[in-house]
């Protein structure tokens, strides 16, 4: 078997006194979509945080295909190939969905502050070509503070591929999503992940959506992670249902 993707081992982080990390242990395998959940609290934002750099964990490693990765800082972390969605908190809102874009694509090409982005053609396609993948090739055009909640979430989804990553973490991608987007929103991402070979991490509190779209879930409680496995066999377990699923 090839080394996982993502491994991380006896990673512990405390702030003041809470364990927000303690003592994980987890690989993410190239090319699963994996489910993280768990109550409020529990250390899943702390996870992803340590994942791309943001906090550093005061013991344990983590390491991308085999590299350690532990001190490594966020826009490093980003360059070898792990980002995430939501990581740019607001779009320009004066700008159109596709400048956004544009906006992103350049900034990951490294253009020049003195040169414009938006008069690019080739900016322009990969741009194109982003939004056509999730979906928003009808809204290129509108601005960006008209988009609803779920087309908003895709433009961030977007956002976050024109950085090129072989690992996708998404905090909540559908938290804010109505009930009636939230299955199109996840059908697209997965989508688009299988197309362009993006593995991906999504911490999720809706249990219909863990079962239909993860491949793997794994479960924390208090800074650790308690089961993990298929989401048949974890959303069936009586302790994580006791535990987990019961109070979220
Ligand atoms: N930067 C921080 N400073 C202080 N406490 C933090 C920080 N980040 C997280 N925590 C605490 O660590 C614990 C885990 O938080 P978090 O990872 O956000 O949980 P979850 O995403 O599972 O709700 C919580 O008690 C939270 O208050
Ligand atoms: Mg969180």
């Amino acid at each position: 078997m090839s080394a996982p993707l993502l491994s991380v081992r006896g990673v512990r982080v405390a702030f003041g006194g809470v364990k927000a990390a303690d003592g994980v242990d987890l690989d993410v395998n190239a090319g699963e979509f994996l489910a993280i959940i768990g109550p409020n609290g529990s250390g899943k934002t702390t996870f992803i945080n340590l994942a791309t750099g943001y906090v550093k964990p005061q013991a344990g490693t983590i390491r991308l295909e085999g590299r350690d990765i532990t001190s490594a800082r966020p826009r490093d972390v980003t360059k070898l190939g792990i980002a995430r969605a939501f990581q740019i908190p607001q779009l320009f809102t004066e700008h159109t969905v596709l400048e956004n874009l544009m906006l992103a694509v350049a900034a990951n090409q490294g253009f020049w502050r003195w040169q414009s982005p938006l008069g690019s053609p080739a900016v322009r396609e990969a741009a194109m070509d982003l939004l056509t993948t999730v979906g928003l090739a009808d809204m290129v055009g509108a601005s960006s503070n008209a988009l609803n909640e779920g087309a908003r979430k895709l433009t961030d989804i977007a956002l976050a591929l024109a950085l090129k990553p072989r690992l996708l973490l998404l905090d909540e991608p559908t938290a804010g999503v109505s009930t009636d987007e939230k299955f199109p929103l996840m059908d697209r991402l997965a989508a688009v992940l299988r197309e362009r070979g993006v593995t991906a991490v999504f911490v999720e509190h809706d249990m219909d959506l863990v079962r239909r779209y993860a491949d793997r879930v794994v479960v924390w409680n208090q800074g650790r992670v308690v089961a993990d496995g298929a989401p048949d066999a974890v959303l069936t377990d009586p302790a994580v249902l006791r535990d987990v699923v019961g109070v979220l």
